[in-house]
């Protein structure tokens, strides 16, 4: 018998890729994919706690699902709502207490046990709460990726963190940092790429950190695995997000220069350009490491486009502080950047100093900031003009008869393209600039040379 799943997902990549596992996992149990909720037997929000704002979506999304449960119920027929992610693990009971019709909390590293929680809550009929660390690795107990992973596929590698960075939750949300054994990492994604991916990124909350059990004895670091994942047969990029700054080594350095499929992109995130308070973020590195790490990535891969994350208002921020940022982005010229209001996060060092800046700062900071980046991103766009770049297909878009893709330096590009063409990367002149995507056409005496 088929029942529907209907999943909602918050917050990073790391939650998309979790969300696609949950849909492998209760697949045995005859569930299938519900475009919409009201469709569905099943929903589960899978959350993010990053800030404040994140987490609050989910009360206000049960808020709505509550009515879509109660007319089920009154029809004789069932909706169970599950709350999993980094929210479920934060605040575990709570959710319970505050919305007692939520059927099952469970956090990033119990999913793999979503089968026996179902079964649990079978026979009780009351709420099932499984936010444990529990000792079984979880990628040991999932099983095959099954549905279709697009052209642009993620892969976990690393989950968790030990950083600590002192306005972060994600090191009591993910747990402490784990990395899977290169080995069960390659058969992954050479399922991925039978299954049709061209593209994969590697994931982890701290993914350039890895250093997990080497095919073949001893530990492999990112760079090894990004050699070994580069000869499957049929995988044309890799990439990897998120990385730390502090854990960029000499080998995942020299991969930018020697593995082609490495796509010339990296997300680096700084947060502060300015000492004083990464010293207080905790981050464990100086600006001019920072600037040292750009110029040796540049030097290796000349080309290599550049995106960080920034957050503004950080507890005793200075104008000082604030214009050393200012001046961070501008002398690297980010190709693209996120950036945050600080928020203060439950049970985080940051949160609990006396010295929280004013919302009307943190608003000033953060637009001013935003102007910036978003110029720079801008020209890096246009600067793109009149050149052919690689583009792979993912999906049709926005208007009849065009495709969308990404090019080497993550910049989705529309172009008119055959529907076929799906899943092909194909040489495309960029014919227009916007801040965040480029418009072309293929250039058909490039493909002809291809
Ligand atoms: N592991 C990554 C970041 C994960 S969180 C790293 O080490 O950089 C993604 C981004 O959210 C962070 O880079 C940071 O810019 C932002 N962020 C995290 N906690 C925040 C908070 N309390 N307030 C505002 N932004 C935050
Ligand atoms: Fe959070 Fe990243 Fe710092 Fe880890 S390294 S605590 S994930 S910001
Ligand atoms: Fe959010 Fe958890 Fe990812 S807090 S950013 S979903 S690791």
């Amino acid at each position: 018998m088929n029942r529907k799943l209907y999943i909602k997902t918050y917050g990073c990549q790391m939650n998309v890729y979790d969300s696609g596992r949950m849909a492998d996992v209760l697949a045995p149990l005859g569930f299938v994919a519900a475009t919409r909720p009201e469709d569905a037997d099943m929903i589960v929000l899978n959350t993010c706690h990053i800030r404040e704002k994140a987490a609050e979506k989910l009360f206000s999304d049960l808020g709505r699902l509550r009515p879509l449960k109660l007319r089920k119920t009154r029809s004789g027929g069932r909706l169970v709502l599950a709350v999993a992610g980094c929210v479920a693990q934060a605040e575990g009971a709570e959710i319970l207490a505050r919305a007692p019709y939520v059927d099952l909390v469970l956090g990033p590293q119990t999913y793999h046990r979503l089968p026996e929680m179902m079964a649990r809550l079978e026979a009780s009929g009351t709420p099932v709460l499984d936010t444990e660390f529990p000792p079984e690795p979880k990628f040991d107990s999932l099983p095959d990726a099954q549905a279709l992973p697009g052209v642009a596929a993620f892969l976990s590698v690393q989950e968790g963190c030990d950083k600590f960075c002192t306005f972060c939750v994600v090191p009591y949300t993910r747990g402490a940092e784990f990395s899977r054994p290169a080995g069960a990492i390659i058969a992954e994604a050479r399922r991925l790429v039978a299954m049709g991916a061209r593209e994969i990124t590697l994931l982890g909350q701290n993914v350039n950190a890895y250093h997990g059990d080497g095919s073949g004895g001893g530990s492999w670091r990112l760079g090894r695995l990004i050699r070994a994942l580069a000869e499957l047969p049929g995988l044309a990029r890799l990439r990897y997000t998120t990385s730390h700054p502090g854990d960029m080594d000499d080998e995942l350095i020299a991969a930018h220069r020697d593995v082609p499929a490495l796509m010339p992109f990296l997300h680096l995130p700084v947060q502060s350009g300015s000492d004083r308070v990464l010293q207080a973020m905790n981050r464990r590195h100086a600006v001019a490491d920072y600037r040292a790490t750009i110029a040796r990535l540049r030097t290796a891969r000349p080309d290599l486009a550049l995106s960080s994350d920034f957050i503004v208002g950080f507890p005793g921020e200075t104008d000082e502080d604030f214009k050393a940022t200012l001046a961070l982005a501008r002398d690297i010229g980010f190709a693209q950047a996120f950036s945050f209001k600080y928020s203060p996060r439950p049970g985080t060092q940051a949160a609990q100093r006396d010295d929280q800046l004013a919302e009307e700062v943190k608003a000033e900071r953060l637009a001013i900031l935003q102007e910036l980046l978003e110029k720079s991103q801008s020209d890096f766009n246009r600067s793109c003009e009149g050149r052919i770049l690689p583009v792979l297909f993912e999906r049709s878009g926005r208007h009849p008869g065009q495709l969308v893709g990404r090019s080497p330096y993550l910049q989705w590009v529309h172009a008119p393209m055959p529907a076929d063409y799906r899943g092909r990367i194909v040489p495309i002149r960029i014919t227009a600039a916007g801040t965040n995507s480029l418009a072309g056409e293929i250039e058909t005496a490039a493909e002809a040379m291809a």
